[in-house]
């Protein structure tokens, strides 16, 4: 199948390299050159695992190209897939649509036979109708279908997840429309025997996008809740997760604690759904909780973090462990981690913070430029330990539990660990000397975990 695909993001760049090993021929239009050259020469614009080593199998193998000419990306295909940016608008918090109604404006002439329009990108319910309708002003011959077909990739395990996905959404009210799509992704059906393909109406998809992010943004929101409960109870909230998550109509997934959620798709995703809601006079008021209530969790954990330190000194040495949003990406989008580093250091002027994180320090330092001389970016984990008072872990990157705390100990000027993430050994980092606090513990908890309690 001819594919073409409007977007090279973190959304459009790993489906037209997942299409291109499903065996379809791909053209990636983007109207960014310097984009454009580095994929064409198969430099990763973004961090992603498994895409570089794929990307360079089918440069190679002539099955995905690039370029930057809407007529030349649409010759002869039989989809277009949009997959531009849906950031939230500036002053509204609504989802900006201008790069989806752009795209269906530069695509409409091109449209000479029979295409699907697949709309990747999150768009509000509706929004289909409406790009329906510009092509059909632009170009009143064209034959084609516009549907939804939302994707769930997760950042830093898109590749996983295209070729396992638990569900191909498609939301389409023409047949035609649809078993295109079915051929599209045979050859993935036929091995993925847990996935599961769904067809429906296009607003009915359009809202499945907004209402499955919106309730796993609550499940953490209430997991963090739980957590602070349990602070103050003296119950321990990994315990209480490892409980709820046994019973199958809760599930394990998306039940860790930490400084609250972040990225691209959650915060902006809810508050757009919160945007919805009100034009349609709806009260969500878990989304409106879990939004207000992740903000300030994010808040709080700046302020512990500061009232920790200051407690130590009055010119303390911070040292962060982690700034991208989450573990397996550089994306430091609406991170958790950014926002607490940025109102620490705004809460108070005398803190210097020493950072590492594996893969998001290039877009971290590009962002907190206006801290550059309160911030020192260093090599690796253990450097961060280097005369630092506390030592905060913000981002779940699997290696932080494996830093090298004997290390640390001795380079610490005081020894004091604050884990948001909830990844060190807390028996190990007692035995050391130091004075350890995570989410969701209540102290008397976290000096009962030193005895190993079998579980
Ligand atoms: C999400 C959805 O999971 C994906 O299906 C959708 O298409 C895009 O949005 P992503 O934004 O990549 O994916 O990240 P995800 O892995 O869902 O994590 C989001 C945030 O929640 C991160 O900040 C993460 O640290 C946090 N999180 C996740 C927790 O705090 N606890 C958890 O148990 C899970």
């Amino acid at each position: 199948m001819q594919v073409a695909i409007i977007g090279t993001g973190y959304v459009g760049l790993p489906t037209g390299v997942g299409l291109a090993e499903l065996g379809h021929n791909v053209v990636c239009i983007d109207n960014d050159e310097s984009k454009l050259a580095k994929l064409k020469n198969c430099e990763l614009t973004i961090y992603e695992h498994g895409l570089q080593e794929l990307l360079e199998k089918h440069l190679n193998k002539g099955n995905i190209s690039f370029t930057a000419s809407m007529k030349e990306g649409l010759l002869d295909a039989n989809l277009v897939v949009v997959a531009v940016g849906t950031p939230p608008h500036k002053d509204t918090n609504e989802a900006d649509l201008q790069y989806v109604y752009a795209a269906a404006q530069e695509l409409a002439p091109y449209l000479n036979s029979y295409c699907v329009v697949a709309i990747k990108s999150t768009v509000p319910v509706g929004t289909g109708d409406e790009v329906e309708e510009i092509i059909r002003k632009i170009n009143p011959q064209a034959s084609y279908d516009v549907i939804s077909l939302p994707e769930f990739l997760r950042e830093g395990y898109a590749v996983y997840d295209f070729f396992h996905p638990d569900r191909i959404v498609v939301g389409a009210d023409s047949i035609k429309a649809y078993s295109l799509i079915s051929k599209l992704y045979e050859p993935l059906l036929a091995t993925s025997t847990n996935t599961k393909m769904l067809c429906v109406s296009r607003r009915s998809s359009e809202t499945i996008k907004y209402a499955s992010n919106s309730f796993l943004a609550l499940k953490i929101h209430f997991i963090n809740e739980m957590a602070d409960f349990c602070e103050q109870t003296g119950a321990n909230i990994n315990e209480v997760a490892s409980g709820m998550g046994l019973d199958h109509r809760i599930g394990r997934n998306f039940l860790k604690p930490g400084p609250g959620f972040g990225g691209s798709c959650f915060p902006k995703d809810t508050m757009a759904l919160e945007h919805m809601a009100q034009k349609y006079e709806v009260n969500l008021s878990l989304v409106k909780a879990t939004l207000n209530g992740n903000q300030s969790r994010i808040d709080n954990m700046a302020k512990r973090l500061v009232t920790v330190a200051k407690e130590i000194c009055d010119e303390p040495i911070v040292g962060i462990l982690g700034l991208a949003f989450k573990n397996g990406t550089d994306d430091c989008r609406f991170s958790p981690a950014m926002q607490i580093v940025e109102d620490v250091l705004k809460l108070d002027p005398k803190i210097v913070i020493r950072v590492f994180d594996p893969k998001a320090m290039e877009n971290a330092q590009f962002i907190l430029q206006e801290y550059a001389d309160r911030i020192i970016y260093v090599k690796n984990a253990n450097e961060v330990s280097h005369s630092a008072d506390v030592l905060a872990i913000l981002t779940e990157w699997p290696e932080f539990s494996q830093i090298n705390l004997n290390y640390c100990a001795s380079k610490m000027r005081n020894k004091i660990i604050l884990d948001y993430r909830n990844m060190i050994s807390i028996r190990r980092a007692h035995e050391l000397g130091f004075s350890y606090s995570c989410i969701g513990m209540g102290t008397d908890d976290l000096h009962q975990q030193q005895l190993s309690r079998p579980l």
